[in-house]
């Protein structure tokens, strides 16, 4: 079964293709190698044992994008990775955003609908949810306005697929997946996370202030209402998210979904603390890490953590790898930059 991998090369595209691999499917890469790096394609490819088919294109070039449907007539089913992520360079670059995001998904359901393939899984996010009123959030929690114009991106995307699955003619089926915050990587630590440039997320912070590359972490703000006043975030290994992915378009392929959009929260159930993360890394790597406490980062979601239990009930879903793993993963991965 072939599936398309759109953002294939980037880092949670590349732990899919990888576990997509393993489980007996023919991951076909798309990537631009606008936000990745061609040596994410030597790492699947040294996990692998095989080079994985690339095709490097941008998503939202509608030609380019039919002649690999052309070129690849049996594919099963897309999962649709390929984005821009960075929430305060959507701030700066609004349009950029839009035209990407919206753009992309736009062009793949046209040409999914011209070239006959009905199964798509789509990369969302817990952004979604704004600041919730309650924790956990389960998939029924009000969506609230995005906090940036990258989250309304994501807002607009699924309704997108929604409205399109409404249609009286519609043959598509659709996954959204709701990530929570992906972390770590795979554990040969021949893939990985590859910020450009100054990091904005925690993670690779603080794997690159422990390498030296950074002289200290900031926590922005300890003056939330949580357990020790730093934000709480519901920390995924990228395995475990990439494993989500498998057991989703499966369930797209076996047309098992009760409805056209199904739409799953995809965390471990839990929240941590951003201290807590620092204090787990320390234990992860052995290292003592340098930081201090800031002021809060605007737009900044005191806490959010996933309810993960409709993924469990209906997807068969658990996380496996534990916070503290996940970072030892981090940091293995870190050492070999
Ligand atoms: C946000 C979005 C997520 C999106 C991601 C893309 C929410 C809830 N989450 O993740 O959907 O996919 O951006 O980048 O909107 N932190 C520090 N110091 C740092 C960096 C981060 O203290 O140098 C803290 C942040 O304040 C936050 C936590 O670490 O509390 C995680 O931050 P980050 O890794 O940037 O992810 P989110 O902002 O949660």
């Amino acid at each position: 079964m072939k599936i398309l991998v759109t953002g294939g090369a980037g880092y949670i595209g590349s732990h899919a293709v990888v576990e997509l691999h393993q489980a007996g499917y023919q991951p076909v890469i798309i990537d631009d190698f606008s936000n990745s790096e061609e040596s994410a394609l030597a790492g699947i490819e040294a996990i692998l044992g095989v080079a994985v088919p690339l095709y490097r294109i941008d998503c939202a070039d509608e030609a380019a994008l039919r002649s690999v449907f052309a070129a690849e007539p049996d594919i099963a089913g897309v999962i649709h990775f390929a984005a821009f992520k960075a929430v305060g360079e959507s701030v700066q670059k609004p349009l950029a955003y839009f035209q990407n995001n919206v753009g992309s998904l736009l062009t793949l359901l046209a040409v999914m609908k011209e070239f006959g393939v009905e199964n798509l899984v789509f990369s969302s996010s817990c952004t979604v949810y704004g600041i919730p009123d309650a924790l956990p959030v389960t998939e029924a929690t009000p969506t609230k306005p995005a906090s940036s114009p990258y989250g309304r991106t994501k807002q607009m995307c699924e309704d997108l697929i929604r409205d399109v699955s409404a249609a009286p003619d519609n043959t598509l089926h659709t996954i959204l997946l709701r990530y929570f915050n992906p972390i770590g990587a795979h554990a040969s630590a021949k893939i990985g996370e590859l910020p450009l440039g100054v990091p904005n997320n925690l993670v690779p912070f603080i794997t690159q202030t422990a390498a030296g590359m950074r002289e200290k972490l900031t926590i922005y703000g300890n003056d939330y209402d949580t357990p020790d006043g730093t934000n709480v975030r519901d920390y995924i290994h990228v395995v475990d998210l990439a494993k989500a992915h498998v057991v989703a378009v499966q369930r797209l392929l076996d047309r098992k979904a009760s409805e056209p959009v199904e739409t799953f929260n995809v965390g471990t159930g839990h929240g941590n603390t951003v201290l807590e993360v620092v204090q787990a890394f320390e234990q992860a790597s052995g290292q003592k890490l340098n930081y201090s406490i800031g002021p809060r980062r605007p737009g900044d979601v005191p806490a959010i953590y996933a309810d993960a239990t409709k993924a469990e009930q209906v997807l068969g879903f658990k996380t496996e790898t534990s916070l503290v793993d996940s970072l030892a993963s981090a940091w293995k991965w870190q050492q070999t930059l």
